[in-house]
């Protein structure tokens, strides 16, 4: 499971897996690694996504001090927890029907202001308090095609909040609302891992480590502490230094 090339700048780091599974496999121990920091008790921030899900399956086969963890959802669709396109759901699924973690899912409603609002209530009671508002431990995060991270998508209105941890966002080209954790609260995160897979994402990873672009995924890696991304060797084929 060593990655094939690894770099860091001080500023990121970055590992290059041979394919999905090793990546799957690396970020599943950069998780179980965190949990069995001497934590308090450790908080996961967990994405939705193909990418992401394979490290939760991994993960629930490594040993974790489980009854510590927090996890919570770091952003979900207009859905009920029971259906297919439930991040929550897939979250359960996957990994929290197999492991005593608390997990934290996202209540949908049709208010989907409401709901955001519900959801950020709970996250502060377990995620603790930093300088500046609740600080996540860890967070996984995937990358679309479009630069979009958790349900931040580029020119939506969720990325002019600055105050609020956890809103409802309107997605134009989806016609759909979707509630994400918001740009301060992932910027927050103590660290943030970035997990990205297949060649249809080597020009958007490109573009966001080493374009000059204001994409939401390019934002929380520059500006959050200890932003790391995990990839295969094809999302990494359009950078010049893997
Ligand atoms: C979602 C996710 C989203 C996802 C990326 C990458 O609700 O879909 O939170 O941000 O992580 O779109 O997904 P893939 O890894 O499946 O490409």
């Amino acid at each position: 499971m060593a990655p094939a090339a690894s770099y860091s700048d001080g500023l990121m780091r970055l590992r290059v897996f041979s394919d999905a599974a090793n990546l799957a496999d690396a970020a599943a121990e950069e998780l179980a690694a965190w949990s069995r920091h001497d934590l308090a008790y450790p908080t996961i921030g967990l994405a939705g996504g193909n990418t992401p899900r394979l490290a939760y399956d991994r993960l629930r086969r490594l040993r974790l001090p489980w009854d510590r963890v927090h996890a919570w959802v770091t952003d979900e669709r207009a859905v009920p927890l029971d259906h297919p396109e439930s991040n929550s759901g897939m979250i359960r699924q996957t990994l929290f029907d197999h492991v005593p973690g608390s997990f934290h899912p996202v209540s949908w409603s049709e208010d989907a202001a409401a709901a955001a609002a519900a959801y950020e209530n709970e996250l502060t009671r377990f995620l603790p308090a930093g300088p500046g508002g609740m600080q996540p431990g860890l967070v996984v995060l995937g990358v679309g095609e479009d630069g979009h991270t958790a349900s931040l998508f580029p020119e939506t209105a969720a990325l002019e909040e600055t105050r609020r941890g956890f809103v409802a966002n309107w997605v134009p080209h989806l016609a759909a609302w979707r509630l994400t954790a918001t740009l301060p609260l992932l910027i927050a995160a103590r660290r943030v891992v970035f997990l990205v897979s297949g060649r249809h994402k080597a020009d958007i990873v490109a573009e966001v480590l080493e374009g000059d672009t204001d994409l939401p995924a390019a934002i929380v890696s520059r500006e959050t502490r200890d932003p790391a991304w995990l990839l295969d060797r094809d999302a990494a084929a359009g950078l010049g230094a893997a």
